[in-house]
């Protein structure tokens, strides 16, 4: 059960951040997943990298890598009236091929079950690396096989071209929240798209249904997958050797906070429970989420006894930042994070896009109304009381000068120039 006065509270739709009181030390919280599935990513990743750059062109770097830059931008902090500490952006939103942290995962859970399909069929031998799926026999085989997901956008890009890049034929359900560009984009890299009139859980469903009447379709679920969840997850080894490049310490005294955007929670959740591996209790992890669209905030904070969703208080799952627009958030990622998320700040999607105009006015961003939510997370805990009583409640205060934030920005770059323009006019005449 939630809380009367923070359901109240949540009901007026004005934004607050909520501190998780059921957080735990990371050693001593029991959750359905293992610390040794983030490194066998990892390694999962390093083997993927030779065939990602054979099918992507665009993956020019020395090894192939999905990844994005760690940006510093103190500017656009001390605009948004942060001083103490040092700010950084994960810039997620111009990751290759999808241009969304969605890269992270789609791709990831694509690949695997291209390299295990190839396995099963006979068409790859077990001990073939990767690159065999290269082979113009095997992409003829898996044109027999459908891939599909449902989405609100930004998993289906990541899901529909890595599917397409391999051969196979590429089915994605898309909710109403989804952009018609991203709908676009899809077709013209040869994906099936179905548009339902209904929101992103109907979608999957439908998803899922369709999948299940036919042997040969693969479901990537967002809701429940492990795969998309670990691919994820290998951003925080990332990020660790991004800092260590910086000589920036994470420890008891140099704390580190880290803001991500959530929807069903499979990214951000997968990004947390690696930092956590990675990191331990010196990382602070907050999801943020729409308004109208908390599904994280109002099941953590209704404990886990069974399922609750933004309807259920009376919310309306309507918002602008369409990748986060998600009613009731993954079970599976609900279990993970129960015990190890330190918070849920809501927003209000007017700031959205003012803060979308700040990161492209002062640090030079592009960003879709999604990603820009993490950029609150260093005033939200600065400024209120409830993040105050955070840093208190972990000695924090005293290291506040020392602290690193890092605003995971999930997604933008492939936002078309004329919808950008729109984005940012509306954002500027806001400001
Ligand atoms: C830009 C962006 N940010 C954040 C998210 C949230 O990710 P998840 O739904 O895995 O919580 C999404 C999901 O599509 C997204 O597109």
């Amino acid at each position: 059960m939630i809380d009367a006065q923070l359901k109240s509270r949540l009901q007026k739709g004005t934004p607050l951040l909520w501190v998780n009181p059921d957080q735990i030390p990371v050693l001593m919280a029991e959750v359905p997943v293992r610390p040794a599935q983030v490194k066998d990513a990892e390694q999962n990743w390093r083997d993927l990298a030779p065939l990602l750059q054979q099918c992507f062109p665009e993956l020019q770097g020395p090894n192939g890598a999905i990844s994005s830059d760690l940006i510093e931008v103190a500017t656009l902090a001390q605009v948004m009236g942060n001083d103490q500490g040092r700010h950084f952006v994960k810039g997620d939103h111009a990751l290759p091929v999808a241009g969304s942290v969605k890269a992270r995962g789609g791709i990831y859970e694509v690949f695997l079950y291209a390299l295990s399909l190839a396995r099963d069929l006979g068409l790859i031998k077990a001990d073939d690396t990767p690159m065999a799926l290269a082979h113009p026999d095997v992409k003829a085989a898996f044109a027999n096989y459908t891939v599909a997901v449902g989405s609100t956008g930004n998993l289906g890009l990541s899901v529909g071209i890595a599917a397409r890049a391999l051969g196979f034929r590429a089915v994605v359900h898309m909710s109403s929240d989804a952009k018609a560009w991203k709908v676009e984009r899809l077709q013209r890299h040869g994906v099936d798209v179905v548009q339902h009139d209904a929101d992103y859980g109907s979608a999957v469903a439908a998803a899922r249904d369709q999948a299940d009447a036919d042997p040969k379709t693969y479901f990537v679920d967002d809701e429940r997958s492990e795969l998309l969840f670990f691919g994820y997850s290998a951003a925080a080894a990332e990020l660790r050797d991004q800092l260590r490049a910086q000589n920036i310490q994470v420890d008891a005294e140099h704390p580190l906070f880290v803001y991500l955007p959530c929807g069903i929670g499979g990214a951000p959740g997968g990004v947390a429970y690696g930092l956590k591996q990675v990191f331990g209790d010196h990382a602070h992890c907050f999801f943020t989420e729409p308004a109208q669209s908390p599904c994280a905030l109002v099941q953590l904070a209704a404990g886990l006894t069974k399922q609750v969703n933004v309807y259920d208080i009376g919310l309306t799952n309507k918002t602008e930042a369409d990748g986060m627009a998600v009613a009731e958030i993954s079970w599976f990622i609900a279990q993970v994070m129960h015990p190890l998320l330190s918070g849920v700040y809501t927003v209000d999607d007017n700031d959205l896009f003012r803060w979308l105009a700040l990161a492209h006015d002062h640090a030079g961003l592009q960003l879709e109304p999604s990603a820009a939510a993490c950029l609150a997370g260093p005033g939200v805990i600065n400024s209120t009381p409830e993040g105050q009583g955070y840093l208190t409640a972990h000695h924090l205060q005293n290291h506040m000068p020392n602290a690193t934030h890092v605003m995971w920005t999930t997604g933008g770059s492939f936002v078309p120039d004329a919808e950008f323009q729109d984005f940012l006019s509306k954002g500027k005449t806001l400001l």
